[in-house]
């Protein structure tokens, strides 16, 4: 049998959660705002304090944020004219940062004023083309990823109904592959990103019975490497933003107990940074977008110190929850 391409974990020293250690990463993160690398992400900054906010929310640690100084730059990000929202001031709006804002106003329960939400909603109508996809901007191209943004945006605030649901999922379904997996266009190739995005957009639409379970949570349960860490796709490295991608599909459809939970979490703890922080693998520098998904994903398998994550939106369930968002979304944890 051919070996898997995986990280050998033998010589890595099993590593206990250090909360704290990454609490403090995340507050630092950006509080030189002259730093270079800092400087250079300017183009997702939107993003990055989403992820950043995301989790400090999940380790308890959201009043070491800046709220204020956060809620002002989101308003200072809506595009008068379109109504969209970018990943900073002076850049083009985009569906990925116009989300990454909505989820950033419901972690603090802040609103738009109706007339901003008006301006969103049309911005997000604008995108859905005839085939029912949605493109991310004005020259972009349709995506299922912009399927998930679009559908995630609209319920945070209660406006699903304002785009043609019927079409956009009948777009969704025709990217769904002989595996039961989706990529971003039809034929397009099964990914674990794009997964988790079609798999989101079924839950938000409350049509997760449109989706194969077995057929797909074999197909992701199947990411899984020897070391305990999961891949987007077969034969590509384990990374651990596809413990979350996979494992968030996999507790959507209610197979997340097809996967070695104990071996996963020594794979994610191995990639902590002393330092503070999670890398893509054991060993690497790490950044804000990989300590989210790896601490959701640790929150997914029941690690009791962490908040409970929802799967569908990555954020806390306690904010879900509180939204009470319809139409219902099936639970099936
Ligand atoms: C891998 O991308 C990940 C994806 C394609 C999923 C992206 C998810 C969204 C846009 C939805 C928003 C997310 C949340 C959590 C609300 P990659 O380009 O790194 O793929 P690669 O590993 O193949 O390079
Ligand atoms: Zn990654």
């Amino acid at each position: 049998m051919a070996l898997k391409k995986d990280v050998d974990l033998n010589s890595v020293i099993a590593k206990p959660l250090t909360l704290k250690v990454h609490s403090d990463y995340i507050a630092a993160y950006g509080e030189n705002k002259e730093d270079y690398e800092y400087c250079m992400t300017e183009y997702l900054r939107m993003s990055g304090i989403y992820w950043g906010l995301t989790a400090m929310a999940l380790m308890g640690e959201l009043d070491r944020m800046n709220k204020d100084e956060v809620l002002q730059f989101v308003r200072s990000c809506q595009d008068p004219v379109s109504g969209g929202i970018s990943s900073s001031p002076g850049h083009d709006p985009h569906l990925l940062y116009t989300l990454s804002a909505l989820q950033i106003l419901s972690i603090y329960d802040e609103k738009l004023s109706d007339q901003e939400q008006d301006k969103v909603v049309n911005y997000i109508k604008s995108l859905q083309q005839p085939s029912g996809s949605f493109i991310g901007d004005k020259w972009g191209e349709e995506d299922t990823r912009f399927s998930f943004c679009a559908v995630a945006c609209l319920s945070l605030i209660g406006r699903l109904n304002d785009i043609d649901v019927e079409k956009a999922t009948e777009f969704v379904v025709s990217c769904m592959n002989f595996d039961g997996g989706f990529g971003s266009r039809p034929g397009s190739e099964s990914h674990a990103g794009l997964i988790y995005c079609c798999v989101g957009y079924f839950s938000v639409v409350g049509r997760l019975d449109l989706v194969d379970a077995d057929t797909l949570g074999w197909w992701l349960c199947e990411r899984q490497l020897p070391s305990g860490g999961l891949n987007g796709r077969p034969e590509k490295l384990p990374d651990v933003c596809y413990s979350w991608w996979v494992l968030a599909s996999l507790s959507m459809l209610g197979r997340l107990h097809w996967v070695d939970k104990q071996k996963l979490c020594t794979f994610i703890s191995a990639c902590q940074d002393s330092e503070g922080g999670f890398a893509d693998r054991p060993g690497n520098m790490p950044d804000p977008f990989h300590t989210l998904f790896g601490l959701a994903a640790l929150s997914l398998l029941g690690e009791s110190t962490l908040q409970v994550v929802d799967p569908t939106y990555c954020m806390p369930k306690s904010v879900i929850n509180k939204l009470r968002l319809s139409p219902q979304r099936l639970d099936v944890s």
